[in-house]
């Protein structure tokens, strides 16, 4: 169902003189339908990456990526827009909200795009936000508002809703209590009983027991240096790693403000530690502006 096969992928930083950093060579894997497999590897070493390329938010530098026949790397927008409507779907950490949706709409919204009538679409995200334990009261609001942990169990019920064949699951545990870590662990075991192909980042070593068929050590995937050896992915060499951080601040300095003048920033092309850094920046802001103007 989902075949990597010699997958390269640098980020090239065109503010910084171009400095170039490399993440990916070579990586490679397969998975079957009913098969789950979780990528692994230390913080930094590009499993989010891999799972972006393979959802098609990065562009794939080299090698192949076939998802249910698709050769996601170079494929045309609309049949991209095509795969994730109907075939790949993908659960990251964070949901990205869309203002004044209220949370039901949500959930169901998946459901409608592949044609299913709408009761049928909101009896389905009701009985998904049952089982992820969201009060009903909200379910007629925008998530928006919502506590983190409500707007993960959003975002699952939401990755969950249509039963698709291949799923992308980037930490769908991460910051759950028990009891919805298990209505989660539940739910992943049953798309695997219906036959979905699952690649999932779990850092729980328990959740990976219990779900993955495989492992695969992304680390195992670093491009090699020009003495040979292994260049960890998120240590760029000396002179890029001054150019690299500020990169990366200027990115997160640029939706900080983006978030503050009311906007969305694109949470698929940033790491899970800028999102979260982001996040509280722009609560500090705001803080900071209610003292100032009161
Ligand atoms: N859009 C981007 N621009 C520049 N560099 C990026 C971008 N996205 C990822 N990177 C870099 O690629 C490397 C791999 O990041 P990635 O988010 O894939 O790591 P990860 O293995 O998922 O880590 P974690 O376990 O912390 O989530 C990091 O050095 C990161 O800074
Ligand atoms: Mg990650």
């Amino acid at each position: 169902m989902i075949e990597v096969a010699g997958v390269a992928k640098s980020f090239t930083l065109h503010n910084q003189g171009g400095a170039v950093i490399p993440v990916l060579e070579g990586a490679g894997l397969q998975v079957a339908p009913g098969e789950c497999v979780a990528l692994t590897g230390a913080s930094g070493c590009g499993k989010s990456t891999l799972m972006r390329m393979i959802y098609g938010n990065y562009l794939v530098q080299g090698g192949s990526i076939l998802v249910g026949g698709l050769e996601v790397a170079g494929a045309e927008p609309r049949a991209i827009l095509k795969l994730r409507r109907e075939r790949l779907g993908y659960v990251s950490q964070f949901l990205r909200v869309v203002p004044r949706v209220p949370a039901i709409e949500v959930v169901a919204e998946p459901c409608l795009a592949v044609g299913m009538g709408r009761e049928r679409a909101q009896a389905r995200a009701r009985t998904l936000l049952t089982r992820l334990r969201i009060p009903e009261t909200l379910w007629s609001l925008s998530p928006l508002t919502f506590s983190g942990g409500e707007q993960q169990r959003v975002n699952i019920a939401r990755g969950f809703a249509h039963a698709y064949p291949a799923m992308l699951l980037d930490e769908p545990t991460a910051s759950l209590d028990e009891a919805n870590c298990e209505t989660v662990l539940e739910l992943i075991g049953a798309a695997k009983a219906r036959g979905a192909a699952i690649i999932g980042i779990f850092h729980d070593r328990a959740v990976r027991a219990r779900l993955a068929d495989r492992e695969v050590d992304v680390s195992r995937f670093a491009p090699r240096r020009s003495d040979g050896r292994e260049q960890a992915a998120g240590q760029p060499v000396s002179g890029q790693r001054q150019a690299h951080a500020l990169a990366g601040f200027r990115v997160k300095a640029r939706a900080v403000i983006r978030c503050c003048q009311g906007g969305e920033f694109e949470p698929f092309s940033l790491s899970e530690q800028q999102t979260t850094e982001i996040r509280l920046s722009e609560a500090i802001i705001r803080d900071l502006v209610e003292c100032l103007i009161a």
